[in-house]
């Protein structure tokens, strides 16, 4: 799988992991408008990880060459202090209210490409996820912390608003009141308060463990069917927000394309027959 080049962002793959690490620390990983820009190339290829696996690929773009090479994706920061601190506040003070806005809805199309990934992307936070940096985080899957993880949305202390999907994406994850108070006063929080509230999953001691523990769950993964992992995603992002009716049916169609696939015959074949499945990824 080739990403091609990057100035702000490193891309490592290995063992069906593709390991994405937010490179400036200079500026403590801020979301300068070089990273948006290369996030969203990366986004294009991973796009494609499912090769023509995937009955949502109307597109046709896609080719088989390197199907299911990446089983999931990790999302990190560089410098050990930071996983992102949010939005390039230098940049902002010469945005125009044009700028302002096409910035948020940059990011909010780079949020979405990750959630529509046909892949899991877990977060890795050590360090500050401030702002932007908690926004990004809330775009992955699910978020793995280091004990000196620090999260927040201190966006009222610049006069600004959550711009990033933080007004959106933080109510859904850890409740309306709890979202409410965190934007309100900007207050940090540590990764075991983040983790009691379930905006985090696990937290590890260290950066090195942090980052065993997402590929070991990623590996965890890789050994189910692909499309499977990949319709669930696709049917809990559709049913987030939405009445039960309409989540049920998002839950329903996704049932139906399972039915289509090859996984899910040998899945049940195999089952059957007490045998080990071997997935064909389509
Ligand atoms: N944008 C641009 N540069 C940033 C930055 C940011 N968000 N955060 C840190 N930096 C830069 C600093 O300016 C500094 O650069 P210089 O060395 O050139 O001065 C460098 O990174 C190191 O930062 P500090 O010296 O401030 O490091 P610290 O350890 O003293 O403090 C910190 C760390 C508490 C995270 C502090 O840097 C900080 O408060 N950063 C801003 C956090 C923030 O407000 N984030 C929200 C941004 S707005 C937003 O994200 C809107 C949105 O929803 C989209």
């Amino acid at each position: 799988m080739d990403f091609g080049s990057f100035e702000t962002l490193t891309i490592e793959t290995s063992d069906g992991v593709a390991t994405i690490t937010i490179n400036r620390p200079e500026a403590l990983n801020a979301l300068s408008q070089k990273v948006v820009e290369e996030l969203a190339r990366v986004c294009e290829v991973l796009n494609n990880v499912g090769g023509s696996g995937l009955a949502n690929d109307p597109a046709g773009a896609a080719t088989d060459d390197g199907a299911w090479q990446v089983r999931g994706v990790i999302l990190t920061g560089a410098g050990g202090k930071a996983f992102v601190a949010g939005a390039d506040i230098r940049e902002m003070t010469a945005m125009n209210l044009d700028e302002g806005e096409f910035y948020a809805r940059s990011m909010h199309t780079i949020t979405l490409a990750l959630e529509a990934l046909p892949v899991p992307v877990i977060a890795c936070v050590d360090g500050y996820a401030l702002g932007g940096g908690c926004e990004l985080a809330l775009a992955a899957d699910f978020i793995y912390a280091s004990e000196r993880a620090q999260f927040g949305q201190p966006e009222v202390n610049l006069g600004l608003v959550p711009g990033f999907g933080g007004s959106v994406r933080l109510q859904q994850r850890v409740g309306l009141g709890v979202a409410r108070e965190l934007i309100y006063t900007g207050r940090r929080i540590d990764a075991h308060e983040a983790h009691r509230l379930g905006l985090v999953n696990r937290v590890l001691p260290t950066r090195e463990e942090l980052l065993a523990a997402a590929a070991e769950t990623i590996r965890e993964i890789a050994t189910k069917a692909p499309t499977a992992v990949a319709l669930a995603k696709r049917s809990i992002n559709e049913a987030t927000g939405r009445p039960t009716a309409e989540g049920l049916d998002a839950e329903a169609r996704a049932f139906r394309a399972a039915f289509s696939t090859e996984d899910m015959r040998e899945g049940t074949d195999a089952f059957v027959n007490k045998r080990q499945a071997v997935f064909p990824g389509r």
